[in-house]
Order: structure tokens, then sequence, then C-alpha cells
């Protein structure tokens, strides 16, 4: 019924797309799962007012954050069907699409720090890495950085070896299966929007965030624990449907090429601020312990952890691995 109603958008808005970019203003549905209010919900909002500016009005963007539209697979779907027009999904949900390289992002510690990152996503890897989403229908606009992820859930997890047994939710990627498996955690796949309730429940005990995600979905209230562990990143890949993108009017583009520079400095400044002040929101509220291992324990974390890069090798590629710790380091 879903993948119905999928097609019936989608050709609809094939036909309306088609006939009218002339005259008519040009619709772009930009869907995503988070709240409005965190690093990819103001950038998307940010895109939003600098794309109908320079546009004086003529592409009209229309933001469904929250999951509101589509849930994390689905969404790709409709991209690639063209009932939405852009997406910014974690680069963590290209995996299931087919495009395993991305989930070198999901290696555990791969980045020591935000300027490592910005070497693979402003470098020549970032963009090889974005082409080959062309293959798939799909165009990558540009990187948007969120955090550093941190363990959550009911237990005190001081040392990697308190994670054993807990069911922690994940994002759809092998490498995260990998990094619970290897902490004797069971990962469980779960779209976002779910984790709440999942969380809430009990179907879950604990799941990995970076702070503005656990706390504008609320998770603190249902978790009693968060380890400051920051062991893994999520940023993410804004893309289009190629089609629809080649098919505007040259001058539009080139506009919104323009407003998506911007967007992405915008969305690379507040990524940071935005996720220590919702850390500082987490410690208020009061509803969570965190706890920030000191540099015994962070070892500990890296010692249990970094393996994975290893073991992962073979879906990543080990020459990419090379090349990214080889640009970072
Ligand atoms: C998640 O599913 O945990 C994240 O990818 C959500 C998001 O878009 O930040």
């Amino acid at each position: 019924m879903k993948s119905y109603l999928v097609c019936l958008v989608a050709a609809w808005s094939f036909i309306s797309a088609g006939a009218s970019f002339a005259d008519a203003p040009i619709f772009i549905k930009f869907s995503h799962v988070v709240a409005k209010d965190t690093p990819k919900g103001k950038a998307a909002e940010k895109f939003k007012e600098l794309a109908e500016a320079a546009t004086k009005g003529k592409v009209k963007i229309e933001i469904y954050p929250n999951s509101t539209l589509y849930k994390d697979k689905e969404e790709l779907e409709a991209l690639q069907l063209g009932a939405v027009q852009m997406l910014a999904p974690s680069l963590a949900k290209f995996g299931p699409l087919g495009i395993k390289e991305f989930e070198l992002f999901d290696l555990p510690f791969i980045f020591q720090d935000k300027k490592a990152l910005a070497k693979v996503t402003e470098g020549p890897i970032g963009r090889e890495l974005l082409n080959k989403l062309d293959a798939k229908g799909i165009l990558g606009l540009a990187y948007w950085d969120n955090g550093f992820k941190m363990m959550s859930s009911n237990r005190p997890m001081h040392a990697p070896t308190d994670m054993k047994g807990l069911k922690m939710r994940i994002q759809a990627s092998k490498v995260l299966d990998e990094q619970m498996r290897v902490l004797g955690a069971n990962p469980q796949v779960m779209a976002f929007s779910e984790v709440y309730q999942a969380l809430q429940t009990g179907v879950v005990d604990g799941a990995e965030n970076p702070p503005s995600n656990l706390y504008t979905q609320k998770m603190h209230e249902v978790q009693k624990h968060l380890t400051v562990t920051n062991h893994g990143y999520i940023g993410y890949a804004v893309i289009v449907n190629k089609k629809f993108w080649d098919k505007l009017p040259v001058e539009v583009r080139t506009q919104l090429e323009g407003a998506m520079r911007e967007a992405s400095k915008y969305a690379n400044t507040i990524a940071q601020q935005e996720n220590d002040r919702a850390l500082e929101a987490v410690k208020k509220a009061g509803t969570t312990t965190v706890y920030t291992p000191n540099e015994k324990e962070k070892a500990t974390w890296q010692a249990a952890l970094l393996p994975v890069q290893k073991t992962m090798e073979d879906r990543i590629g080990k020459e990419l691995i090379a090349a990214v710790n080889k640009a970072t380091h």
C-alpha cells in the first residue's frame, strides 16, 4: 500500500514538474527524519530561506521534518521514485542502497576530530563517494555535519564490558552491527522515528546518538545513563533525485547550488555548538546521569572498538580505509 502511494505521488510529481518549469513555481520536497531544532533541521530551513531568495520565489522548498512524510528506508525509495526531490540521510543509511563504502563513516574512532573529518568530506575521498550515487539515480550535493555519538541505556556504562547483553538500536549499517557485537551487545536495526517508543517500552535497552538527536527526541527522559564515548560519527549527504535536478533550468540550478554551498557552511558551523548545547540541556533535565570517561577509560573503549576497522575491511575496502587514515593523520 505504501509503495503504491509512493508511486502515485511520484507520478504526479513528475507530471507537474516536467510540464511547468517555464512559468509555474518549482516545488522541492525535502524530507528528513530529525526534529527541526537539530543541526540538520536548522540547515534545511537555512537552505529553504537561501534557495527561495536566490530564485526570487521561483523555487519553493517544502520541508517535512521528523519523519512526517517518510521513515528512513522509505525516504530513499521515495527519492529514487521522485516522490520527494531532496533528502539528507545519515551516511550510515547508504549501505542498504548498495553503496557499502559510505559505512566507512561509521567505523569507530575513524576521525579524531572535526578537522580530520573535513579532510575527507571536503576532499577527493568525499567527492568520489558522492559520485558513486550517480548510478542509483541520485546526485550528492554536499556533506552536512552533525556530531559524535554517545552510548545511552538504563545501566551505567563506564567500560566497554558494561555493554554486554544490552539490546542496542542501530541504523542499518553492517559496521554498526559489528561494533555492537564486539562489545557483546545485541544490535537491532530500527527506524529513527521508532526509537523513543522502543526505549520507553523496553523493546531495546539503549541507543547511540549525538546529543542533538537524543535531546530533541526526548530520549533522555527514558534513558538513565549516557556515556560521552564519542566513539563514532553521524553526518549527512544532502542528495537529490538526479533526473529532477538535471531537468532544472541551468540558471535555477546554479542559484540552488549557491544556496546549498551557503547552507552547508552554516550546517557545518552550527553542528558542534548545537550538540554542546544539547548535552548541557540533557544534564540540566536531570533525568540522565552523564558520564565522561577519563583518559584511561577512553583508551579501553578505543582498544575494544578499533579492531572493527580491520574486520570491516572486506566490506568497505582496505584501500579506502587506508586512504582515509592517510588523509586524516
Ligand atoms: C539515526 O537514525 O539515528 C540518524 O540517522 C537520524 C539522523 O538523521 O540524524
